[in-house]
């Protein structure tokens, strides 16, 4: 039982989930998030250390979250990664520890992340093609990455999923073959829509390759795609299964079909900024707190007024959005 009352905010979403980024950093330059040239990562000392990382994630447990994920920039671009998930690991009430990469460096860790604690990986793969590998992420690497994945799945993690863009004019070519390589392996497949968090702006609704459209792909090429029973309402993506076969498909549609009425996430950006969606255009400042040392029951209050402060939904579809200031490698996605 957590020790301190539920992170529930003014709409009654109680708050379970934390998506901590452990960098900014990133060794590819994927298109539809970061900029291709002159990124301004943060120095070293404004990065949250792991202890205040694990300091973090402690209070959020004693106030009911018990999931966390990892992501970055590129979370396993920071040294011995390893040694924050196991002592993230051994805090009371968290139950699951995930996370997601790009997998260019996971051949080598996939075995120690497994030991360490880690439970589930999210790996993003837009494509098994070379050329397009480098014209979205404008580095090399798919045979790294194809690599990774293998040495994922060798270290029998718990759940490993593929998470690809859904880009209008890129993705189309790509949803067949990574369906097939999904099967061919047992591996889950999400495509996730383009949000207007690319550091470029060159995001448009027009851009957005929508869920539905997808899956008519789709189904020309397998037959039927049958909805799959939700298991947690909180977990933004549609599943399927084929008719014909194993093998599972979602969609995570945030623009198309937004789903923020169950949403129960929290975010910490890599340098201690707490935000209460990927969208907000406020933020609260964890770092300042443990650098000055403040006490549990004051980061708590600031946890608090973050949840607090949650919108209802994001209102990407309104003439009124605004996008944030930070693009998703400096969030966390
Ligand atoms: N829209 C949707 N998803 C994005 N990601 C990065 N930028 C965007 C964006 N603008 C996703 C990547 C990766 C994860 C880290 O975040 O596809 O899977
Ligand atoms: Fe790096 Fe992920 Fe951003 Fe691609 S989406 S540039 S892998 S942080």
């Amino acid at each position: 039982m957590p020790s301190r009352a539920p992170l529930t905010d003014s709409f009654g979403r109680i708050h379970t989930n934390l998506r901590m980024s452990v960098t900014d950093r990133c060794n590819i330059r994927c298109f539809y998030c970061m900029p291709e040239e002159n990124v301004e990562f943060k120095p070293r000392h404004e990065i949250l250390t792991f202890e205040e990382l694990t300091r973090f994630a402690r209070i959020s447990a004693e106030m009911g979250i018990e999931k966390l994920r990892l992501t970055g920039g590129e979370p396993l671009v920071r040294n011995n990664l390893c040694d924050l998930i196991s002592a993230l690991s051994q805090i009371d009430g968290i139950r699951d520890i995930a996370l997601t990469t790009n997998a260019v460096l996971l051949e080598d860790q996939a075995r120690r992340l497994k030991e360490a604690g880690l439970q589930r990986l999210n790996i993003s793969l837009d494509t098994l093609n070379d050329d397009t590998f480098f014209r979205l992420s404008r580095r090399r690497g798919i045979d790294k990455v194809l690599r990774g994945i293998a040495a994922a799945q060798e270290a029998n993690f718990q759940k490993i999923r593929l998470n690809a863009i859904a880009i209008r004019g890129l993705t189309e070519t790509e949803i067949i073959p990574l369906a097939r390589f999904a099967l061919e392996h047992s591996l889950e497949l999400r495509f996730i829509e383009f949000m207007p968090l690319d550091a470029d702006d060159n995001w448009g609704a027009k851009a957005v390759l929508t869920g539905d459209e997808i899956r008519t792909i789709l189904e020309e090429e397998f037959g039927e795609l049958m909805t799959s029973e939700r298991s947690d309402p909180s977990q933004p993506a549609l599943d399927f299964h084929f008719k014909h076969g194993g093998g599972k498909v979602g969609f995570i549609n945030p623009v198309s079909e937004p789903f923020c009425s169950d949403c129960n996430r929290l975010r910490i950006t890599a340098e201690g900024k707490v935000r209460n969606c990927l969208f907000s255009t406020e933020e609260w400042d964890a770092r300042e707190l443990m650098r000055t040392g403040k006490s549990d029951e004051q980061i708590e209050a600031l946890l608090r007024d973050c949840v607090q402060h949650k919108k209802l939904s994001h209102g990407i579809d309104s003439p009124e959005f605004q996008k944030p200031e930070r693009a998703m490698y400096q969030i966390g996605g």
